[in-house]
């Protein structure tokens, strides 16, 4: 049976780094938000053994490194499968962007398999599995407006965010997740004990999410709901430390955030550690506007929208379900 599903990107609204940990990872408060353009899954399970990747993009590997090799072969020991497994990735998301393409495309693998083979993983089994693959898997198990603790895996839903105008450079430049963290560590800007930085961002999202802005900071008044919760989550400090390193070192991508900020952007940042951006807009028209000042620049640019918990599992199934 051949089961086909919709892999979504995401962006990170806000992400602090926090302290290097024993095991080598970075303690991290983020919150993820899926967004509306995604890669195309398919899984077929046949007979034999072994896992195949088909791909035509040559960037995408097809060996034991792909990400949704490594899940399937977890995911057929978790359910004590046994066939071969064909994974088929259609490549529309950049590689290494920022945007989670390849921990998406993960998990859309492990609920396809599950579906096509018509077994199903526990809620816990499934989320620890996802983890141990990448700190950005289990995002997507959830959907829609993410809180991201830990290494960024122990996730929870938070209310969604209204569906907005998202316009989303990429520039063709390749940041390497690991050394934007190595950089981090090597830069002066971890000098604020990073536990009182990671508190500060946890009182943040909580100010944000009870309603309530932090003392000091000005409530938005007489603007549409959305606009406010956009406006008092950036106002509450809720940045991306990434760019403190990855501006320095690609000038390119501050100058993307400011076309997108003069174009009218509500909010703009980078996205993870890049090297994509996103900017959020009023409406599609000004998205568009935003994409065609990009394209016009010479940076790839497409306009998308945030995706609702709900909107991101009636679109997840392609066919097959
Ligand atoms: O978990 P993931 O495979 O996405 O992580 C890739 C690399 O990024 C890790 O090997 C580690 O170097 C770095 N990382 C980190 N702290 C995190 C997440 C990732 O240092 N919270």
């Amino acid at each position: 049976m051949s089961v086909t599903v919709r892999s979504f990107a995401k962006i990170n609204l806000g992400l602090c780094i926090g302290a290097r940990r024993p095991d080598g990872f970075h303690d991290l408060h983020t919150v993820y938000q899926t967004i509306a353009l995604h890669d195309i899954i398919g899984v077929q399970v046949g007979r034999g053994t072994g896992i195949e990747i088909r791909c035509e993009d040559a960037r995408v590997p097809k060996d034991q490194t792909n990400t949704c090799y490594r899940i399937a072969e977890r995911a057929m020991a978790a359910l004590g499968a046994r066939g071969r497994v064909t994974i088929t990735i259609d490549k529309r998301l950049p590689v290494q962007g920022g945007l989670g393409a390849g921990s998406g495309n993960a998990v859309a693998t492990l609920l396809a398999l599950e579906r096509a083979l018509k077994k199903t993983l526990p809620g816990a089994e499934r989320l620890r599995i996802a983890s141990e693959v990448g700190s950005d898997l289990p995002l997507f198990l959830i959907g829609g407006t993410v809180l991201g603790v830990g290494r960024g895996e122990e996730v929870y839903p938070l209310p969604d965010l209204p569906p907005t105008v998202c316009v989303v450079p990429t520039p063709e430049i390749g940041v390497s997740t690991p050394k934007a963290f190595a950089e981090w560590d090597g830069s002066k800007l971890t000098a604020d004990a990073p536990s009182d930085r990671i508190l500060e961002f946890g009182r943040a999202v909580s100010a944000w999410l009870s309603g309530k802005p932090l003392s000091g900071v000005p409530v938005s008044k007489g603007r549409g709901r959305a606009e406010t919760l956009l406006l008092d989550l950036v106002r509450t400090g809720i940045e991306n430390d990434f760019e403190q390193v990855v501006f320095p070192k690609y000038p390119e991508l501050r100058e993307v955030k400011s076309v997108l900020e003069r174009a009218g952007a509500i909010y703009a940042s980078l996205s993870g550690s890049g090297s994509a951006l996103f900017g959020l807009f009023k409406s599609g028209e000004a998205g568009e506007r935003a994409s065609a000042r990009l394209r016009r620049g010479g940076v790839p640019a497409e306009v998308t929208t945030t995706m609702t918990r709900q909107q991101y599992w009636k679109k997840f199934p392609v066919s097959g379900f």
